[in-house]
């Protein structure tokens, strides 16, 4: 299509945004952008440097320290994250990083790092974002907003089928335990917390395959697209 577009995926842990967004990108030739591994990465790096989040001024000095980019695959609907120039795609899913994320991602300084870079890459090109606050902070203006959730069981389930893959001393009740602390700090913090934009659409997905989630979905990019064409 001539015309840029941007579809925003936000939702709760685990309920399948990036499955879907990877899908979509490939399907629609757009660029695939994961913000979640942007605040990961960011993670990492206070955790390396033992940064007290407490700290104002340390903390924004280690945001000074922290470049971010994302190298892409050659279909661009995948992509690894550098943080200052290694790859750190291997670390970014651990445990002990999903375990702080939350509360490094609601502090303000480290969301304005992130948003900034966020909107600069739907500048150019059609994209494909997923994360929490994309339809209503970095992209309000979307051509198409999502909004996923699932059963909090089923995303459990999801979540550790994925990490027992590599790590075959996680437990159930650890994956539980992780995603409904996140969803609860990132739900309830005052910066851009994670809501539904009020133009998105609800997909629960408890029930869908992925085929048939992302076929429902590109009917509606297709809806859209018939939408801007006429205007
Ligand atoms: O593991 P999962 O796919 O559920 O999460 P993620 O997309 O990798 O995001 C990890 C964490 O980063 C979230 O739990 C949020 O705390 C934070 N995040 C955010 O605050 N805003 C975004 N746009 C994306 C992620
Ligand atoms: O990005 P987010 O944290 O929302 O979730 P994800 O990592 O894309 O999806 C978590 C897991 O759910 C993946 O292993 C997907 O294959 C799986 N999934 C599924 O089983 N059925 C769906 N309809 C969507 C995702």
């Amino acid at each position: 299509s001539a015309h840029k577009m941007i579809i925003a995926i936000d939702g709760y842990s685990s309920c399948g945004k990036s499955t879907l967004a990877k899908e979509l990108a490939a399907r629609l030739g757009y660029n695939y952008i994961d913000s979640g591994a942007m605040y990961r990465a960011i993670t990492l790096y206070f955790l390396r440097n033992a940064i007290d989040l407490g700290d104002h001024n340390e903390v924004l000095d280690a945001l000074s320290q922290i470049s971010l980019s994302f190298v892409f695959n050659e279909h661009r609907n995948a992509s690894d994250i550098y943080l200052n120039d290694e790859n750190a795609e291997p670390f970014i899913r651990d445990m002990i990083v999903s375990e702080k994320v939350s509360e490094v991602a609601a502090i303000r300084e480290v969301r304005s790092f992130a948003v900034a870079q966020q909107k600069r890459m739907g500048r150019k090109k059609s994209i494909v974002m997923d994360g929490r606050d994309i339809g209503t902070a970095v992209f309000p203006d979307a051509e198409l907003k999502l909004f996923m959730t699932a059963d909090p069981e089923v995303r459990v389930i999801r979540r550790f089928k994925e990490l027992y893959a590599t790590n075959p001393n996680i437990t159930l009740e650890e994956v539980r335990d992780n995603l409904q602390l996140r969803d609860h700090i990132d739900s309830t913090r005052e910066e851009s917390p994670l809501r539904r934009a009020d133009d998105a659409v609800i997909l629960d997905n408890s029930n869908l395959s992925r085929e048939e989630q992302l076929k429902l979905v590109l009917e509606m990019v297709k809806d859209r697209t018939k939408a801007f064409s006429v205007k």
